[in-house]
């Protein structure tokens, strides 16, 4: 989605705000810009559709130290079609004042009217223009970019982060409300981002600004205001170690190196946090209060993350026996919350708007906001009562694959963590669990080595499927809606997955001779029967995880029960079967069509 950056200080303005950039163009955007204030007083101002790429061109033309204030932003268009013109940073009538905005302005049609009346001259039909405007109309000689920018957006309403430079002067001034922002100062100069991965080479430490914080920057530095006084600096977060390891491999693409790393994240993920499962020490570190006082489980999150939370919910449901819902994230405004319900809110990137606009619905001083992100200084974290780290390091493919293997392990060895320390469970299958648990990584790793080639050659036999059915029984069905899900972002082939017992009750008309079907092999034994249903009107079924024992020629299947989160290695030849498709029909596997990695806007 709409990434910003921003950076005054002595050298190079233009090319940190452009390098910067390009550490966001992961997150998908069809457009992008810069605006830098030049030592004359002049103004570089440069929109493209052809990829930040595109912005080394004018900005490489300017001799190092040219600029000393620059504002940067790639855009994912939701208000206005996707030209230059609509592209960030936006204009004021004088020129003098540019804007990058995220967000969406929800008055923004009054907001035009008013100020066309008042004489402004629009030139795009963005929302986010009349936050420029609105500041033109209030830095009167005495006010200050900051207080300008303070006033203007006492006039909106909706979500912001937005940093105003003043070309003239060369000061910046950043704004947020309910979309991410954070500074930080290295080498004598002060830096904005909306995600700290843009800037983690740069800086070791930043602050996030708070809903309606504004800081303006000029040759004195930066100053922090709230609601016309100034505040305090908010406190500094560490640049997270994890924020650097960017995925390498073998493939050209991030998304096929960032499937062949999840052994390695799995084995990370478990030296962290295995240890403290046995004796309930992971659980007690988040402070959150013991099963005993909590009667229910509600997980929600949107896309891969619900399906992360549903596989999570399963370890509290099939092995501690507590009621678990899984609830859609834009589905939970007026759900009934029950006392005595621990909520887990999922999310790899901690600003998905629906998830935060869930949590706003839930009962003032809940208390049991459990956030389970990749992203521990996220809005996500700092409006939960616990959190636990991911530990997927960047992911640079918009869809996402290690981070939903890093959710889960997370989030069964928490669960794992608080039904040892409640003593719930029974033991023999915790200890199952637990063995399960130790040899994920070396299930990862062979899923990977058994299933390289044949994925290959399924999509080759494929190619040509307008459609794919995705299939699975209890623990099993959640890895089956992954399956659909990373294949329909990835292809853009329709693909749908169903619990295999509801066939019969209507997907089976799909089914005619070559139809691909994926069956998520759990070990339940009516799955046998639902692939015969399949395999006799000429479906082409495709079996993940079953056991087969071959006895005199005839391949028996081996009945087996498996962890409570279910076979994750499943997940791995759909990840790749979905990324072999998309290679072969020459998709952007990286930056699937319409898509973005964080989905700030509900
Ligand atoms: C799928 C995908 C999306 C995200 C969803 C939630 O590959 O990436 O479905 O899982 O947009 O995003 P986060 O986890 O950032 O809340």
């Amino acid at each position: 989605m709409c990434g910003i950056t921003a950076y005054r200080g002595p050298t190079a303005a233009a090319s940190r705000a452009r390098n910067a950039l390009e550490r966001l163009e992961y997150r998908g955007y069809d457009s992008a810009g810069i605006a830098a204030r030049r030592p004359d007083g002049s103004t570089m101002h440069a929109r493209t559709l052809s990829g930040v790429a595109a912005l080394a061109v004018v900005v490489g033309e300017e001799p190092a130290d040219a600029t000393t204030a620059a504002i940067g932003h790639t855009r994912w268009a939701t208000h206005g079609e996707v030209s230059e013109a609509n592209a960030h940073p936006l204009e004021d009538c004088g020129g003098r004042l540019y804007v990058v905005h995220n967000g969406i302005i929800d008055n923004a049609d009054a907001l035009r009217a008013r100020l066309v009346g008042a004489g402004h001259r629009f030139a795009t039909g963005v929302d986010s223009e009349v936050i420029v405007h609105l500041v033109e109309q209030a830095q009167r000689p005495g006010v200050g970019l900051g207080d300008a920018l303070a006033d203007a957006v006492t006039h909106l309403s909706g979500s912001w982060a937005v940093v105003v430079l003043d070309a003239r002067s060369g000061a910046l001034a950043a704004t947020a409300h309910g979309s991410p922002l954070i500074c930080a100062e290295a080498g004598g100069g002060t830096y904005f981002a909306s995600d700290v991965g843009a800037i983690a080479p740069e800086v070791d430490e930043f602050r996030v600004l708070e809903d309606d914080d504004v800081v303006e920057v000029d040759a004195a530095g930066p100053r922090w205001h709230r609601s016309g006084g100034s505040c305090r600096p908010r406190g500094l977060w560490p640049v997270p170690r994890t924020a650097l390891l960017a995925s390498t491999g073998r493939h050209r693409d991030h998304m096929g190196n960032e499937i062949d790393e999840q052994p390695l994240i799995a084995r990370r993920v478990l030296e962290a946090l295995s240890p403290g499962i046995a004796d309930g020490r992971l659980w007690r570190g988040l402070g959150l209060p013991s099963l005993d006082g909590i009667d229910r489980v509600a997980v929600l999150g949107c896309g891969t993350s619900l399906h992360a939370g549903r596989a999570v919910a399963g370890v509290f449901g099939r092995l501690g026996g507590m009621p678990t819902r899984t609830l859609v994230a834009s589905e939970v405004a007026h759900e009934v919350w029950e006392p005595r319900t621990l909520v887990i809110a999922i999310s790899q990137s901690g600003e998905t708007a629906d998830v935060l606009r869930a949590l706003d619905s839930l009962p003032p001083r809940h208390g049991t906001v459990l956030a389970l992100t990749n992203n521990t200084s996220s809005t996500l974290a700092r409006r939960s009562d616990a959190v636990i780290d991911c530990l997927a390091g960047p992911e640079v493919g918009v869809a996402a694959t290690k981070t939903f293997v890093a959710q889960v392990l997370t989030g069964v060895c928490v669960a794992l963590s608080a039904l040892a320390a409640a003593d719930r469970g029974d033991s023999a299958c915790v200890d199952a669990d637990l063995r399960a648990l130790a040899a994920t990584p070396d299930a990862l790793a062979a899923a990977l080595d058994t299933w390289r080639g044949p994925c290959a050659q399924l999509a080759a036999d494929h190619a040509r499927a307008s459609g794919f059915l995705f299939l699975g029984r209890g623990a099993g069905l959640v890895y089956a809606a992954e399956g659909a899900l990373k294949l329909k972002e990835l292809s853009y082939r329709w693909a749908e997955a169903h619990p295999a017992g509801e066939l019969k009750h209507g997907p089976l008309a799909l089914v005619t001779t070559g139809t691909p079907v994926f069956v998520v092999d759990n070990g339940d034994p009516r799955l046998d029967v639902d692939i015969a249903e399949v395999t006799a009107r000429g479906g082409r079924v495709i079996r993940i995880g079953e056991r087969v024992l071959n006895v005199g020629g005839v391949a028996l299947h081996l009945p087996r029960t498996g962890p409570s989160w279910g076979p994750l290695e499943s997940v791995i030849p759909l990840q790749m079967f979905a990324r072999e498709l998309a290679l072969r029909l020459h998709r952007d596997v990286d930056k699937p069509r319409n898509l973005a990695k964080s989905v700030t806007v509900s």
